[in-house]
């Protein structure tokens, strides 16, 4: 427990370290409640460091059993032991080694982070700062150290015993039951990076060989009897190995790649150099238990974790703050390889989506923060949507300013010239700059000023002169600690089409044209304020199709007219933008619904969206592009959109009464595209296959919305005779979100199947949690009470907890408050369990400043109730204080 009063850690403040860790021998004695941990390192004065100074080691809850200073005990004036440090007084000025043995307790370990227990297996998770939890050390990481780690345990425990790197010896010790093993890695790497696992664990093998002839070992080890569920992960994997040589050259280094699922972990993986380790929801899969979504998150997390062998372990951090230098990177790298492997347009599509309903409210909230912060209190607090999804936003961005043979040429000298260290976003950007030659300081605005930029365009045809103009303005709303924000430099893909769906030739003129570099890439570039942009010699009005592929993370007001957003729909060759104009059409539809219902009357809907839909729905293309063109902006996107006064109630009715109306008028159409779509092909994962399903569910899905009568019977057809989890999900889906005995009589067979499976129990507790009615707040307390649920499983927590909490708007936000009192209760609960997931299940409060004041008033009060607790974690005490601040 940590007693002292957490301090921020600042940026500015960086000091490289006074000492190195050039070796690390561990040795490590595996006991469920005492673990014995004997560290060998290998230090020396950092020549980078200040002479002299004192060598403080890092320790979290820590009980040292001994330490010597080259092989001797330590005069004890010299020597300061805490739970949380180690504290050398006047380390020598040379090489020296110090030799330290920690017990710790794996078993008592409820946060996961350092060593702990999953299942039947031993497991450990460092980043950020868990390896101190093993033992004391430098943990930072700009310490690269080359481990040798011997594991010894039981062998009835833990048969199997894997470390980093490569397996050098392994054997039994005579008479003892006991057995161990020797991994050593041979690249230098910061302790974050750091892992074992011992347990008794079944496993697939497989072969990958590199471009160069290195034959890799791949293993990937999964709790005894799911070994045919790790397949799907296998493949992903080798399609991971070979798309990284292809598309970024990069190869693999090591003779053996594993991958250890556990059931218990607090984050999607880890990857840990050679041993990543897995949520095993990323990594099980079958067609009976995993849905297509699932599936392609599974190959989209493998990948990840894989990419990050060069992207974060060959290339690290120079600190925390540079993060988003691994992360932003890496999820652009993942996305790219989903792009490739699937549809890249609907992968696009899907990725703007989450983009916008995570990272979105956090931009336009109080936990607003740089992609590349400059202070942090707790730095598990850091692991979001904006240094992920946004910092990945950045990089594709940072593509599409410099062209794709520039990116390329940054990325190779970024590989040649960091390889081995821990690297800084600045050093990142000056390859590109110098790859592209090209000044990138104002573009290096977007890691350090937060808050989502918008962008609003007046567009102005002139007949007479055949001219176009453009007018484009940018702003930004301040954000916590920046007030006024200088411009941002904002690629604007664009093209302009007639109302016919021609693409008219683009010609520019005048004072106030875009360059022939612009007019060549299709891209605009605001770097100020405002700009006008004017083109010359088009003959007819044209519409013009801008931000094409989401060329920017930034809102882009529309004032586009009904007439140019359905001849978007209809013809633009850019299909992001086709679903785009669908979406603001909706958007814009919703919105007035919104203040209809808030008026006390009943919506009514524009025909000519419903028969743009209609349109898309006879197309016999692409059916998962076609899914999303009909699945409507979330009640968590319109609440964004609305931004302040909200009422999460009457966006539910809108958004209820504008599916009805579909439903209702487009009941023959979609019962057709609900039956054509019905397949008889045996399950595979592709993405083919998933587009199909994902159409047949989104048409059944709105058809129940308008028929009801009709269409529950149907639903209740397919979740009787699915074969595909997928099916069988959407179906209870839709059964569940309409109250009435079916409801329950669904939910109970689907429990009494699946109930040995937790990943599958996890989608029942989801489906419950988030029906949007008063009773589910009770139903999702009982729920706490059942024997699948426990709050010690993240998991668990996030689907019962966390989908009441994230996806049921109008439940969570109940005008009484009992929500947002439930939830604070439970944060409260589960931070002496497991701080890091209680502080994000709090941030669910993140938009609370812009509810209506009644709901408003109700939030704070339970913030505030979570903030006034003593002892509360570093994690939820800075969630709190900032979600207030
Ligand atoms: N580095 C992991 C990833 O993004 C995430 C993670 C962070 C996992 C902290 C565990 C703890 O791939
Ligand atoms: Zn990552």
């Amino acid at each position: 427990m940590r007693t002292d009063i957490p301090q921020p850690v600042r940026l500015a403040d960086y000091r490289p370290s006074d000492y190195l860790i050039d070796r690390v021998e561990l040795d490590i004695k595996l006991h469920a409640t005492a673990t014995r941990v004997q560290s060998k390192l290998s230090l020396r004065p950092n020549p980078k460091g200040v002479p002299g100074a004192p060598l403080i080691l890092d320790g979290d809850d820590l009980k040292a059993k001994y330490v010597l200073l080259n092989g001797a005990q330590i005069d004890s004036s010299g020597l300061f032991l805490t739970p949380d440090q180690l504290r050398l007084e006047t380390p020598p000025q040379e090489p020296f080694h110090l030799e330290i043995e920690t017990e710790i307790d794996p078993t008592a370990n409820t946060r996961l982070m350092g060593l702990y227990r999953s299942g039947t297996a031993y497991c450990t998770q460092c980043e950020a700062e868990g390896f101190r939890r093993i033992t004391y050390f430098l943990d930072r990481p700009d310490v690269l150290s080359v481990y040798t780690t011997r594991i010894e345990a039981d062998f009835r425990e833990a048969q199997v015993l894997l470390g980093n790197g490569n397996r050098i010896e392994s054997g039994t010790i005579e008479g003892t039951g006991r057995h161990f093993a020797i991994w050593h890695d041979p690249f230098p790497k910061p302790c974050y990076l750091f892992a074992l696992v011992g347990g008794i664990l079944g496993s697939i093998h497989d072969r990958f060989v590199t471009r160069s002839g290195r034959d890799v070992a791949l293993g990937i080890y999964v709790e005894p009897g799911k070994e045919t569920s790790a397949t799907y992960a296998m493949d992903a994997l080798k399609r991971s190995m070979a798309w990284d040589e292809e598309v970024f050259g990069r190869e693999y280094d090591l003779d053996v790649f594993n991958i250890v699922a556990v059931s218990d972990f607090n984050m999607g993986a880890m990857e840990n150099k050679g041993l990543n380790v897995f949520n095993d929801k990323y990594v099980l899969a079958s067609p009976a238990t995993a849905t297509d979504t699932d599936y392609a998150q599974i190959e989209a997390v493998i990948a990840h974790e894989y990419f990050h062998n060069w992207t974060g372990n060959r290339i690290t951090c120079r600190d925390w703050f540079q993060l988003c230098l691994k992360e932003g990177l890496t999820v652009y790298r993942d996305h790219e390889f989903s792009a490739d492997m699937r549809s890249r347009a609907v992968r696009r599509i899907a990725d703007v989506r989450t983009l916008r309903s995570q990272q979105f409210p956090e931009d336009a909230g109080p936990l607003a923060h740089n992609v590349r912060p400059d202070t942090y209190l707790e730095i598990n607090n850091f692991y979001t949507a904006t240094v992920y999804e946004k910092g990945a936003e950045l990089i594709r961005m940072l593509k599409v300013l410099i062209g794709d043979e520039a990116f390329h040429k940054g990325m190779d000298l970024y590989f040649a010239r960091h390889d081995g260290t821990a690297a800084t976003i600045e050093e990142f950007i000056a390859c590109f700059a110098e790859a592209a030659k090209r000044d990138l300081t104002q573009f290096s605005l977007w890691y350090h000023q937060s808050g989502t930029p918008h962008v609003e365009v007046e567009s102005a045809y002139d007949k007479q002169a055949q001219t176009l103009t453009l007018d484009f303005t940018q702003s930004c709303k301040p954000t916590p600690g920046q007030d006024t924000k200088q411009p941002f430099l904002i690629p604007i893909a664009f093209g302009l089409i007639a109302s016919d769906g021609a693409p008219i030739a683009l010609q520019a003129g005048g004072s106030d044209q875009a360059s022939e570099d612009e007019l060549a890439r299709g891209v605009i570039e605001l770097a100020t304020t405002r700009r006008r942009v004017v083109f010359q010699s088009v003959p007819t009005r044209p519409v013009p199709s801008l931000l094409r592929g989401f060329s920017a993370p930034v809102r882009l007001g529309n004032s586009s007219s009904e007439a140019d957003l359905l001849t978007l729909v209809a013809h633009d060759t850019d299909s992001f933008n086709r679903w785009q104009a669908a979406q603001t059409y909706a958007t814009r539809q919703l919105l007035h619904a919104v203040e209809v219902v808030r008026s006390g009357r009943k919506p009514i809907y524009d025909e000519a969206f419903i028969d743009a839909l209609l349109r898309v729905l006879e197309q016999s293309s692409d059916p998962a592009f076609i899914a999303q063109v009909i699945t409507l902006p979330g009640e968590a996107d319109l609440a964004r959109e609305i931004g302040e006064n909200v009422d999460p109630d009457a966006i539910h009715g809108a958004r209820k009464a504008l599916r009805q109306a579909i439903g209702e008028g487009l009941k023959p159409n979609l019962l057709q595209t609900y039956q054509a779509l019905t397949s008889k092909d045996p399950y595979s994962p592709d993405a083919t296959a998933a587009g199909r399903r994902a159409l047949r569910n989104a048409a059944l899905d709105l058809f129940c919305a308008g028929n009801p009568e009709e269409g529950l019977p149907l639903a209740l057809q397919q979740f009787e005779s699915a074969t595909t989890m997928t099916d069988k999900i959407a179906a209870l889906s839709i059964l569940t979100a309409h109250a009435g005995p079916e409801r329950e009589k669904a939910l109970e067979a689907f429990y009494a199947t699946h109930a040995s499976e937790a990943l599958v129990i996890d989608k029942w507790f989801i489906l419950q949690a988030t029906i949007p009615e008063p009773e589910t707040l009770a139903r999702v307390k009982s729920l706490m009470q059942h024997a699948a649920f426990s709050l010690h499983n993240p998991n668990r927590t996030r689907s019962l907890i966390g989908a009441f909490a994230t996806g049921n708007q109008t439940q969570f936000n109940a005008a009484d408050g009992s929500g947002y009192d439930f939830l604070a209760g439970i944060v409260l609960e589960l931070d002496s369990i497991n701080p890091q997931v209680a502080a994000r299940l709090l941030a669910a409060f993140r938009s609370w400043r812009s509810l209506e004041t009644k709901r408003q008033g109700l939030a704070e009060a339970a913030l505030r109730r979570v903030a006034s607790v003593s002892g509360l974690s570093p994690d939820v005490k800075d969630i709190a204080e900032r979600s207030l601040g």
